[in-house]
């Protein structure tokens, strides 16, 4: 059996790249009539700094962005990770099967972690480890996620393969596929076509957030780097080497439904004056009713509690049975 499982931080606002890199994938599998399993992964939030008493608002603000988003309920299990005992349980014993040497490799610490390394929290290091045991608490066979998770994804087949061979269980845990398609999967940052958008830039110009309302998207856009070479390009082949354009011509397609190539047929030859507006069109048409439900979402905490906890328990029911043939497989006494 196929199954989807994915996850985002209760950190910071939600911005255009998790939209289209995660959010927006995840209702279209939904759609497409996968199992999926979404968690908001409080767990991975501790591993970095939290504001003093945030934890819980920003846990149930994420949900309220899956459910604005078109993630439903009734379909697809939405839940807070921390709610579930297995991810803790299974990170363990996979802090086990991972070697250091694996994990040593993962850029996205050293990205965290900065220059002081030696005060990071163990928990940031073994990050990617947790990650592996969320995925494979549930035997999740692929995982739709932007591109920056691309390695922490082969670092999750790898340890699935060590446990499948170490404790002689061929084929126990599945080797997790990524889904990472299309051009919303690598959304840059508006000031700086070779960053990838992203929560922590310090300008809020550089991202779009999913609360931003019609004026300031329109502003953001206006304000977006482009470059000096003027027009857009009428094929792919112009993109190279104009990442900035490439990243607009990327989020247009992603928003609207269609290929690059369709994009570029209709603005090529035409100047930003023109394009500009017309993305910005495109992304608060998009936006504007997600933000909406988001703010009415929001206001309903007792909603939200209620979806968690149903979703919590459904999660559980679903995991314990791995967890206990993991415990018979590692031979622990009581299993
Ligand atoms: P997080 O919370 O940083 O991001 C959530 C999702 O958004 C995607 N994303 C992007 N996609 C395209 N362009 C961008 N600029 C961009 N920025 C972020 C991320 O790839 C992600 O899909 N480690 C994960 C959370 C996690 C997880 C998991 C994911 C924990 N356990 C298990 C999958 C499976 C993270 O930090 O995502």
């Amino acid at each position: 059996p196929q199954r989807i499982f994915s996850g985002i931080q209760p950190t910071g606002n939600l911005h255009l790249g998790n939209y289209l890199g995660a959010l927006k994938k995840f209702v279209d599998l939904q759609e497409e009539g996968w199992d999926a399993v979404y968690a908001v992964v409080d767990l991975h939030a501790i591993t970095m700094p939290v504001e003093k008493g945030a934890l819980i608002s920003q846990t149930r603000q994420i949900a309220a962005a899956f459910l604005a988003c078109g993630v439903d309920p009734k379909k697809s299990i939405l839940y807070a990770q921390s709610s579930v005992k297995a991810h803790v349980e299974l990170a363990w014993i996979f802090n086990c099967v991972a070697r250091m040497g694996w994990v040593e490799r993962m850029t996205q610490f050293k990205d965290k972690a900065g220059k002081d390394a030696e005060r990071a929290s163990v928990g940031l290091f073994t990050y990617p480890v947790l990650q592996a045991a969320d995925i494979l608490a549930y035997k999740a066979t692929h995982v739709p996620v932007g591109e920056d998770q691309k390695q922490h994804l082969e670092l999750s087949r790898d340890i699935a393969d060590r446990f499948n061979r170490e404790y002689d269980a061929p084929g126990f845990f599945p080797l997790p596929e990524p889904l990472i398609k299309g051009p919303g999967a690598r959304v840059m940052s508006l000031k700086d076509g070779s960053k990838k958008m992203s929560k922590s830039d310090p300008s809020e110009l550089s991202r779009i957030a999913l609360v931003d309302d019609a004026d300031t998207i329109a502003k953001k856009i206006k304000k977006a780097k482009t470059d000096l070479l003027g027009d857009m390009p009428s094929e792919v082949e112009g993109l190279e080497g104009r990442p900035e354009v490439e990243n607009l011509v990327g989020i247009y397609a992603a928003l609207s439904g269609e290929t690059v190539e369709a994009v570029l047929k209709q603005y090529g030859g035409q100047g930003f004056g023109v394009f500009k507006p017309a993305l910005a069109e495109v992304t608060v048409n998009h936006l504007a009713p997600i933000t909406q439900r988001f703010r009415e979402i929001l206001d309903d905490v007792s909603f939200i509690d209620s979806v968690l906890k149903d979703g919590a328990e459904r999660a559980d029911a679903m995991s314990a049975p791995v967890i206990r043939e993991v415990r018979e497989l590692v031979g622990f006494w009581g299993a």
